[in-house]
């Protein structure tokens, strides 16, 4: 009777053993295989949200061809073609002299406008203050320009100083506050907005703001323009980090950081 009672002990131990041994393995087996569920949707996510950026890059440099062969179609090309008449014109035989004054009258007027047009064009592509004299220099140009349209008052100060020799990175930070400058003018219809370069923990920070309508954030129809997405892969590229606040009637405050 004894013997009997041992033996149903260890039976019933074991078997209290064996099956958390089975639910622990259970239990392990299913929420490793949620925590990698839970990673593969992250990392789908990071792809997704590269390809975004990729695309958005991919679009924006074909809007921006389109823009440039429109530019010089319109403002190039057209001009040159009427100084080529013009210039087979003076060929003509019995022209008088006033004639020909005002040919060539004519050739000097459109040969100035269409140099002052590709000056604006190659100032598009690439402003050549900041090309000569780096990111303060550029940025200061670009407040003023903004400044001198009479539409938004700019405050820009900056309390640290930019390499020359990494114009190339800086380029990317001068695209981002055009792109915020023109947000601001566009959506915003801010009358305000001030930039603020420092140096933070060997970082270099810039704080943007504007005192316009501001945006609800989250809101899908706001993710909708290539601008925002393009400022994040240019962060990106910086190896840097932003921060957006905005929300209706006050505003935004972009704070982001570069190397
Ligand atoms: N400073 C701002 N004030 C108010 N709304 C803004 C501001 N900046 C962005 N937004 C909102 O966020 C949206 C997304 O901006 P984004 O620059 O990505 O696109 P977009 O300016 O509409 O188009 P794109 O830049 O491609 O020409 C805007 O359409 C606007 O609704
Ligand atoms: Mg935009």
């Amino acid at each position: 009777m004894y013997e009997k009672e041992i033996v149903a002990v260890i039976l019933y131990t074991s078997l209290f053993f064996i099956l958390l041994a089975v639910g622990l393995i259970v239990f392990f087996y299913f929420s490793r295989k949620r925590i990698i569920e839970k990673e593969l949707e992250k990392k789908d996510l990071e792809i997704q949200f590269k390809q975004d950026q990729i695309q958005a890059v991919i679009l924006t440099q074909e809007e921006e061809r389109k823009r440039i062969a429109q530019d010089l179609h319109d403002d190039i090309s057209s001009k040159l073609n009427v100084v080529a008449l013009n210039s087979h014109l003076l060929n003509s035989p019995n022209l008088s002299v006033n004639e020909v004054q005002e040919i060539t009258q004519n050739i000097i007027d459109l040969t100035g406008k269409a140099l002052d047009s590709s000056r604006k064009i190659a100032h598009g592509l690439l402003p050549p203050v900041l090309e000569k004299f780096g990111l303060h220099a550029g940025v200061e140009e670009l407040c003023l320009e903004f400044s001198n349209s009479k539409a938004v008052k700019v405050n820009y100060s900056c309390r640290t100083e930019f390499n020359i020799a990494e114009n190339d990175c800086h380029l990317h930070v001068f695209r981002i506050l055009q792109e915020l400058m023109n947000n601001s003018l566009r959506h915003g219809k801010a009358t305000k907005i001030a930039i603020l370069f420092e140096e933070i923990d060997n970082k270099k920070q810039c704080t943007y703001s504007d005192n316009g309508i501001g945006f609800l954030m989250h809101n899908s129809e706001n993710m909708k323009g290539l601008g925002m997405k393009n400022i994040e892969s240019r962060i990106a590229f910086l190896k840097g980090t932003i921060d957006i606040k905005s929300a209706p009637n006050e505003g935004v405050i972009i704070i982001f950081n570069f190397e």
